[in-house]
Parts: C-alpha cells; structure tokens; sequence
C-alpha cells in the first residue's frame, strides 16, 4: 500500500494555495523527573503528514519556498524538514535517527537540515507567503516563528517580496481533512476497537472483590502491548465504587470491594489511531437492583443516542437526547422531581450528568475539528455529521458520595457507557459494539465461579 502522507501533502497544499505557507512542530520532550523523559509520542499533524516519528522536528509546507544553496543558487522547495541529525554517539545510546539524508530520501522532504538551523532558513522559506499556517499555543516556538515572520518581512519586505501578515489555525483547513477519515484511517480505528475489545473483556473477566485496580489496568496494558498497541490513547480509568464517581480518576489503587461497580474507561492508540471505551460492570458478577435500574437509565441513553446517528444529525442534537433520556430515569429513580421538560430547562440533570455527550474520535482521542459552523453574530451553530467522522457516545450517571441531593441509596454510583460510532453514507458503524454492554452480557462475562 502507498504511503498515505504525499497525496495528504498535496491536498492541505491545494487547499490552501500557493501564497500560504504551513508550519507544523513536534510534541516537546518533557523531563518527567531529573533525567528521566516522558515517553515522547509524535505530534498527530507531523505524523499525518510526513510519518515521521522523532522528536525535534519541524516540518515547513511551501508552496512558493525557495532556498539558497551553498552556491548562493536559489532553487524551489516545497517540504523542508528540520531534524535531528544523525550522531552515531547518541544513536548508540538512544538507537537509529534518520537524520537530514533520511529525511529526504525515506519521508519526501525537498530539502533538510539539522534542526540547529531553523532560526536561518525559516524566514527565507516563509517568504513569498501571505500567511502560515500553524497553531499557536507552544510558547517556545510561537516565539521562534514571529522572530521568523519579522525578519522575513524586515529583509523581504523592503525588496518587495511578500511576508506573511496572517496566521491561520490549522482548524480551518487541515483539521476539515483529519475529521473525515479515510477507509485506511478507519481501518486502524477498527483495529484499534479490537483490541480494545479484547482489554475490556480480559478486564471484566480479571475483576473480583478483593483485587486493585491497577491490577485491571495492567491486564488493559498488556493486551493492548501484546496486540501491537503502541500505548494507551489516554490515561487508563479504572475507577471502583465511588471512585467511579470521579470523571478523572487516575490513582487506580484502591482495593475492589464486594458489591462494587467498576468503571473502565480505556482505549488503545494503533498505528497512531485512538479507541475510547467506557463499560461498568459489578465485579462480583452480578448487579443490585439499584445498579441494574441506573445501568439501565443510562444504557437506554446511550442506545437512544446512537440510533440517532446519521449524515446530518449534530452533536448538539445528540447530546440533547442524552439529556431528555437521563432526566427522564432521574424522575423515574427519584432522584428528581417535577415536570421533565421543566427540569431540562433548569439543567437539574447537571449535578449527575455534568459534561457531554461525545467528541470526535481519530489520531487524537478528543480529536481536531470545529464542532460549529459559523454564523454571522459569530456564535456558531452545530455542524452536520457527515461520512467518515467518527464520534463517542458516552452518556453517564454520577452520584458522589456526598450527593445529598441524591436518595442515599445511589451515592457511591457513578456508570458511564461510551462507544466509538462510524458515521456512513446511510446511517452509522459501532466500532466499539462486540464489547458487552446490555446487562445480560455484562452478567455473563462477569460471572464467577
Ligand atoms: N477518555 C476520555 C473521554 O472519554 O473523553
Ligand atoms: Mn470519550
Ligand atoms: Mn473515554
């Protein structure tokens, strides 16, 4: 199969023209603590266009880019790669670098250099630009690239060549592309759910009373490695009785108790695509009758919601019926009172259902994409679904411990429900549908000897 990232270069260069120039930078190492680093994972916009996975990179798109060579000879260049170069020391100790010849030879580059030389060549490459595109918000280099656009417009500008005056974000133009995958890009997503898949089952089966969370987060971890799963797309949730109850919860170190349910909210990143799950289940096998009946509220949402699903509808209207579904269960449960229509006004779901309804889905688990269209007084309405976009859905219920607002019979519940949905031509996929979700399912993997 060809590699997918020229014909993506050539569509973003397409769409933004020849006057406009796009600058896109590697994720920043990050010491962890002393000399011990992060594990560095490629910025997605880097890896979707170039495929290359080094830190210290700096990819330039220009259209009108010229650079001198060591004649003084200026000559055309379209993709400019900042590296790192090749060390043969360090590679002993870090392992292979594909260094500036690499970078031309194996990823397309038109020209490279050692990432040393960026400050030099940036403004001559910029130059003949109207405008770049990049996104600003890393405080090292948004420095770096205005020095770059003044100088490009203090040296360029007073011999009549264009310098850039306008920034875009990528949102407008590469983003539209990320958002509508491609059948190579859902391929992996489908792979991705897969092994997902196969972590949530190996999870549910591993839970019992008496076990500790990470010991369910490390069975995720190594069915995901063990399947060729680069890392997680996010920070494992493995959150058990009111843990369950926190939207973020990180520690995973509390001991399972009897009577508990279990929420994990886990997905794996493949071939630089995300997956993102979310089941609770009882981790004594079988659910009480107050679980069952909140499982359910929340599951008949979460179904309702993703019936939905087809070219045209929006997230807003999505997320609305998520809201319709759970006020109504919360009346039901008696957690609410009054009339439904009334309440949703009021927003009194909110202290137990206090965020939305999904988000897109693709190299980044909370993907790129605008999520409204404009409007002319500048307040946005929601955009469409159209094929190829991937969203979540993944309603939940939340009764803190101390929820007194909530009989006390729920305190201590928190169930979220979330799957990966393909919009298609006609309707939708669930990605994420061979992962047990209705009670009876649940039960059954669950069940212990
Ligand atoms: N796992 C992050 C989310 O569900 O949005
Ligand atoms: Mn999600
Ligand atoms: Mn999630």
């Amino acid at each position: 199969m060809t590699p997918p990232f020229a014909a993506r270069r050539a569509r973003l260069l397409e769409a933004i023209g020849p006057r406009t120039a796009a600058v896109f930078v590697a994720t920043p190492t990050a010491i962890r603590n002393n000399d011990v680093e992060h594990e560095f994972r490629q910025d997605s916009d880097v890896f979707y266009l170039t495929g290359f996975d080094e830190p210290e990179t700096v990819i330039v798109l220009a259209p009108n880019g010229r650079l001198k060579d060591d004649s003084g000879e200026s000559r055309p260049v379209t993709l400019t790669m900042f590296v790192r170069p090749k060390d043969p020391e360090r590679e002993v100790w870090d392992g292979f670098r594909w260094g500036v010849d690499g970078a031309k030879q194996s990823f397309g580059a038109d020209a490279a250099f050692n990432i040393d030389e960026l400050g030099k060549r940036l403004p001559e490459l910029l130059a003949r630009h109207d405008a770049v595109v990049y996104r600003w918000g890393n405080k090292a280099f948004d420095d770096r690239l205005f020095g770059a656009i003044q100088y490009a417009r203090r040296t360029a500008g007073r011999s009549g060549i264009a310098a850039p005056t306008r920034i875009i974000d990528p949102v407008e133009v590469l983003y539209e592309h990320r958002l509508r995958k491609s059948p190579d890009e859902v391929a992996k997503m489908r792979r991705a759910c897969s092994i997902t898949n196969e972590g949530h089952r190996r999870a549910m089966e591993t839970a019992s009373p008496g076990r500790y969370e990470f010991e369910l987060e490390a069975v995720l971890l190594e069915t995901f490695r063990r399947h060729g799963s680069e890392r997680p797309a996010y920070g494992s949730i493995v959150g058990s009785g009111p843990n369950a109850t926190v939207l973020h919860y990180r520690r995973n170190d509390r001991r399972i108790e009897d009577g508990d349910l279990v929420l994990i909210d886990a997905g794996c990143e493949y071939g630089y695509y995300a997956s993102d799950v979310t089941r609770t289940f009882p981790a004594n096998g079988k659910f009480t009758d107050v679980q069952r009946a909140v499982y359910q509220a929340v599951l008949d949402s979460q179904l309702a919601c993703i019936a939905m699903v087809k070219p045209g509808v929006t997230q807003g209207e999505i997320h609305d019926k998520a809201v319709e579904v759970l006020t109504e269960r919360l009346v039901k449960l008696g957690v609410l009172s009054g009339d439904v229509k009334e309440l949703i006004k009021k927003e009194a779901y909110k202290p137990f259902y206090m965020h939305k309804t999904g988000h897109w889905l693709g190299m980044d688990v909370h993907d790129v994409g605008s999520y409204f269209l404009p409007t002319s007084d500048g307040t946005g309405k929601h955009r469409p679904l159209e094929p190829g976009m991937v969203i979540t859905i993944e309603p939940g219920l939340y009764f803190g411990i101390g929820a007194e607002a909530a009989p006390e019979a729920l305190r201590g519940i928190g169930i979220r429900i979330e799957d990966d949905i393909l919009v298609t031509e006609d309707g939708y996929e669930n990605l994420t549908a061979a992962i047990p979700k209705s009670v009876e399912e649940i039960e059954r993997v669950c069940a212990r000897a």
